[in-house]
């Protein structure tokens, strides 16, 4: 049923559906207005900005903004707080970062980041690697190599690659099950002195030295403690005496290779540790005789020095 009075007030379209007329009123001001305004923001955002899809590309708009200039912008502002650090980091020693409360809180904020794309598929994050993956956890003081910031930098520039040879062939079963009962009497502190007398005659005190305490220099595990380079269960044991650790007459060794990341820097360390030992001194070194200059870096000495420094604060360093 119409309405009387609106039928005689308004004029309609003349459309009625069911008893329902369409009238023609004209829209609200203020919605007409938000229309124009925002066909004109259009038009304005199409000159300024980049917009209208080409061929090749799109229009640029007089501004020159794009998602990259911006992207650089920031950067650009984020660099400029840094290079007085990065700078600072270039010169100094990794010693005298540990040893300056500032610059060790930036190379241990900016360093996660750094340590995450090259490190962590590893090592895991923070230094603590899945268990029974096979690398060694970063975040203990318990060191295959040292965990003084020089040796950390240096296992780092380097590389390692601890080697135990497969003793499967050098010894009976007998033998085998005692130098197990051997290892874990040891790391409980309980002593063994068939085990130790085989131990020794067998050569094992060459690379672990006389108390089984390890020997950095070779990378050999510590036998003395709980703390397993590989896994402390009976059969685990076994397997590493059996098989030994980058053995290369066993398909069946386990394999623990750590990447070399600065050649370059490693023959470096070495050059001025070896003229410190000498009494000489180390900025006398002439560099072109050291380095034939296709010395392969895949990190920067500053980036490896960063994360001997972010290694050492996981709490093991030395
Ligand atoms: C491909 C796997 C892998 C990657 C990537 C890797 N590591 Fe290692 N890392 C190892 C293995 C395996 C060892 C133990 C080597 C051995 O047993 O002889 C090791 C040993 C180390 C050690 C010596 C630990 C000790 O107890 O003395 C340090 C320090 C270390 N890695 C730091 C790093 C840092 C920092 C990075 C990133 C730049 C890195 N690693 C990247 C596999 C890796
Ligand atoms: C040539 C040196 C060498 C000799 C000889 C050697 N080892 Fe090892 N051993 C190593 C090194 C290096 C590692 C650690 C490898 C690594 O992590 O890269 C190791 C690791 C181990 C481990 C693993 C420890 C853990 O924490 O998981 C055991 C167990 C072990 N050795 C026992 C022995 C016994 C027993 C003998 C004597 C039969 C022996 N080793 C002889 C160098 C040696």
């Amino acid at each position: 049923m119409a309405d009387k009075n609106n039928s005689n007030q308004v004029l309609d379209t003349g459309h009625e559906w069911d008893g329902i007329k369409e009238f023609d009123n004209p829209c609200p001001r203020w919605w007409l207005n938000a229309l124009y305004l925002s066909g004109l923001f259009t038009i304005v955002y199409y000159i300024l900005f980049p917009s209208l899809p080409l061929v090749n590309g799109s229009t640029e708009g007089l501004r020159g903004w794009t998602q990259i200039t911006k992207y650089k912008e920031e950067l650009a502002k984020v660099e400029l707080k840094r290079a007085p650090f990065e700078d600072k980091l270039m010169v100094m020693s990794a010693e005298e970062i540990l040893a300056d409360q500032d610059m060790l809180n930036y190379v241990t904020g900016s360093s996660k980041v750094l340590f995450g794309d090259n490190c962590a598929a590893c090592h895991g994050t923070g230094g603590n690697p899945t268990a029974g993956s096979g690398y060694p956890i970063l975040a203990d003081d318990d060191w295959l190599y040292g965990g003084a910031i020089n040796e950390i930098m240096m296992s780092i520039a380097n590389g390692r690659m601890g080697m135990m040879p497969a003793h499967a062939a050098m010894l009976n079963d007998e033998e085998v099950d005692q130098l197990v009962q051997f290892v874990i009497d040891t790391s409980n502190g309980v002593s063994n002195e068939s085990g130790m007398n085989l131990y020794n005659t067998k050569g094992c005190v060459a690379c672990h030295g006389s108390d089984a305490t390890g020997i950095k220099l070779v990378g050999s595990a510590n036998l003395a403690d709980r703390v397993w380079r590989f896994a402390g269960s009976e059969d685990e044991i076994r397997y590493t005496i059996l098989h030994g650790v980058n053995s290369t007459n066993d398909s069946q060794t386990r394999v623990a290779v750590m990447p070399q990341w600065s050649e370059k820097l490693a023959v470096m360390m070495e050059a001025k540790a070896y003229a410190i030992e000498e009494g000489e001194d180390p900025n006398d070194i002439d560099w072109s005789d050291e380095l034939e200059g296709d010395e392969a870096e895949r990190l920067t000495e500053t980036e490896i020095k960063k994360l001997a420094v972010y290694v050492h604060q996981f709490g093991g360093g030395q």
